[in-house]
C-alpha cells in the first residue's frame, strides 16, 4: 500500500468515526437524499417516545403470535394491550404529527382493538390462530404503509 492510499484509508476511518459521533444528532445530507420518505421532525424526547411505542407494537405482534401458538387467550390479551388505542401516544406528541400519520396510527391501534374483541369471541385453538392471523395480516399492512411513507428526524 503506498503512502497516498494509506492516507485515504486513515481519512476514511476518521470520517466514519465522526459519523458515529453524530448519530442521533442532525442527519447526514446523504441520508436525506437517499431516503425518499417524508421526514417528520420531532424534538429528541418525542422521537424517543415514538420509537418506544413502535418497539411496543412489535412486541405486541410477537406476543400475540406466541400466545396464539400456545392457545393462551389471557396472555394474548395482555400482549396486545400496550398496542391498543387506550395506550396510544400522548396528545402533546400527536399534535406534532402529520394528519396522514395520525390516520394510519389510529387504524393500527384500532386493528389491535378489534383483535381484542374478536379474541374474546373466539373459542378453540384453531379458531384462535385463524383470528390472530387474519387480524395481524391487516395490522401489518398499516405498519408497512406508514414505514414506507414516513421517517422521523430529530429537529
Ligand atoms: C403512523 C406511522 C407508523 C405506523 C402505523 C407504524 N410505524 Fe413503526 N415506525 C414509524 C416510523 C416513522 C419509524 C422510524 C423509521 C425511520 O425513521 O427510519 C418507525 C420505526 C419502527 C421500529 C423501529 C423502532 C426503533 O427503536 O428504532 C419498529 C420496531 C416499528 N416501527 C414497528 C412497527 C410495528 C410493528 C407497527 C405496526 C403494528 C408499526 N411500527 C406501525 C412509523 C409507523
Amino acid at each position: 500500500m503506498n503512502y497516498l492510499s494509506r492516507l485515504s484509508v486513515v481519512a476514511g476511518i476518521i470520517s466514519m468515526a465522526s459519523l458515529g459521533c453524530n448519530s442521533g444528532q442532525r442527519e447526514q445530507p446523504a441520508v436525506a437524499s437517499l431516503d425518499k420518505r417524508t421526514p417528520v421532525p420531532l424534538p429528541a424526547d418525542a422521537q424517543q417516545a415514538v420509537l418506544r411505542e413502535m418497539r411496543q407494537m412489535l412486541g405486541a405482534v410477537g406476543g400475540a403470535m406466541d400466545a396464539a401458538a400456545k392457545d393462551d387467550t389471557t396472555a394474548l390479551l395482555a400482549a396486545i394491550a400496550p398496542a391498543r388505542s387506550a395506550a396510544a401516544a400522548d396528545p402533546a406528541i400527536e399534535a406534532l404529527l402529520p394528519p396522514e400519520w395520525k390516520e394510519l396510527a389510529e387504524r393500527t391501534h384500532g386493528g389491535f382493538d378489534s383483535l381484542a374483541v374478536a379474541v374474546r369471541r373466539t373459542h378453540g385453538p384453531a379458531a384462535l390462530k385463524d383470528t390472530v392471523l387474519t387480524h395481524l395480516a391487516r395490522v401489518s399492512g398499516s405498519c408497512t404503509s406508514c414505514h414506507e411513507t414516513f421517517r422521523v428526524v430529530v429537529r
